[in-house]
């Protein structure tokens, strides 16, 4: 008899809304922190899974999908962590068995990035791992302490330049509303810090790099649920969030006037859809955010967010 094959998934499965054409391959399993508003290891036991394993779920994808992958995403939540040998030789694998493959991605927290030699990630970066996603989240120290992050903002300044140096391509997210309602002063500092942060890791060349806002969602299990269902934590409204964005998107002031610096706040938790090019685009960007904050009927309705 027939038996399907079928790649290993320890669902469920979160990737970059950018890698959804991207076939997906297990590499590790959970996360190795918990971050307090993340779900991507809740169930799930922290594993590095076996390479022979993961070459055999890249053999079953060539055989179900041919010569046609263009990229492909390693998951789980923090992928980078996995030992530099063992993720060299799942990205060298994957470039020798798909010929049409550009590049290879994962997830990453920035002391993932911090414990890897440059020459490591060099190493990484020649064999077609080409682009990571860190959650920066804030880059206000207190509330990234708060939130249980286990990374600085001096760790993102640093781990920043260690990819760019690589030639890996940085993907960075932040939260918007992470330091709930009632705290106008968390709020702002948050919105500059940020934008203080996102200066300073500006690289002086003309290079893509991303830059992208989600929305804070409440999943339950979460420890930031938990913190609302006490009534410790209450979450901001639309036009708050809009508010913070805007005080973030003032700030952004970069020296070099030719940075390509990709900005999105259009994940399906954002209120308002806003793409540009950073930070030429400010005032249109500010434009845009300024008829959301006085037409807050146009915003998406909360029960159609999602992450
Ligand atoms: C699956 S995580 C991986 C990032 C990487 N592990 C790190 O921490 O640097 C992807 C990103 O989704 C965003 N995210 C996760 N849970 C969220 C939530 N409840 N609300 C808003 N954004 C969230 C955060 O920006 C997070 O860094
Ligand atoms: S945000 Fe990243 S580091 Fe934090 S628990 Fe989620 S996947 Fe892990």
């Amino acid at each position: 008899m027939h038996t399907k094959e079928e790649i290993y998934y320890c669902k469920p499965v979160f990737r970059p809304p950018s890698e959804g054409y991207s076939l997906l391959i297990q590499v590790t399993e959970g996360c190795t922190y918990k971050c307090d508003f993340c779900v991507s290891n809740i169930g799930k036991k922290f594993l590095v899974r076996e390479v022979d394993n993961v070459k055999k779920d890249l053999d079953t994808a060539k055989r179900i999908y041919g010569s046609n992958v263009k990229r492909i995403f390693f998951l789980d939540g923090n992928a980078m962590v996995t030992p530099t040998e063992k993720l060299l030789e799942l990205t060298k694998y994957s470039m020798k068995i798909f010929p049409n493959l550009e590049r290879c991605g994962v997830y990453a927290h920035a002391k993932d990035i911090l414990k890897k030699s440059d020459i490591q990630l060099k190493e990484l970066s020649n064999a077609g791992l080409k682009i990571a996603y860190i959650g920066f989240e804030s880059g206000y120290d207190k509330l990234l302490e708060d939130i249980h992050k286990h990374a600085t903002r001096d760790d993102y300044i640093k781990a920043s330049n260690k990819l760019m140096k690589a030639n890996i391509t940085l993907s960075a997210t932040f939260i918007n509303g992470l330091g709930g309602a009632n705290n106008p002063e968390i709020s702002k500092t948050h919105a500059l810090e940020s934008a203080d942060l996102v200066n300073k890791i500006c690289p002086d060349d003309d290079r893509i790099w991303y830059i992208a806002f989600l929305t804070l969602m409440t999943p339950s299990g979460t420890e930031i649920f938990k913190r609302m269902a006490k009534g410790e934590f209450q979450e901001m409204n639309s036009v708050e969030i809009l508010r913070e964005l805007k005080e973030f998107i003032k700030n952004v002031k970069f020296q070099n006037k030719s940075a390509n610096c990709i900005f999105r706040s259009n994940h399906a938790s954002n209120y308002l859809p806003i793409k540009g090019v950073l930070d030429r685009d400010k005032e249109k960007i500010i434009e845009v955010l300024n008829y959301g904050i006085t037409h807050s009927d146009i915003l998406r309705p909360d029960f159609y967010r999602g992450l």
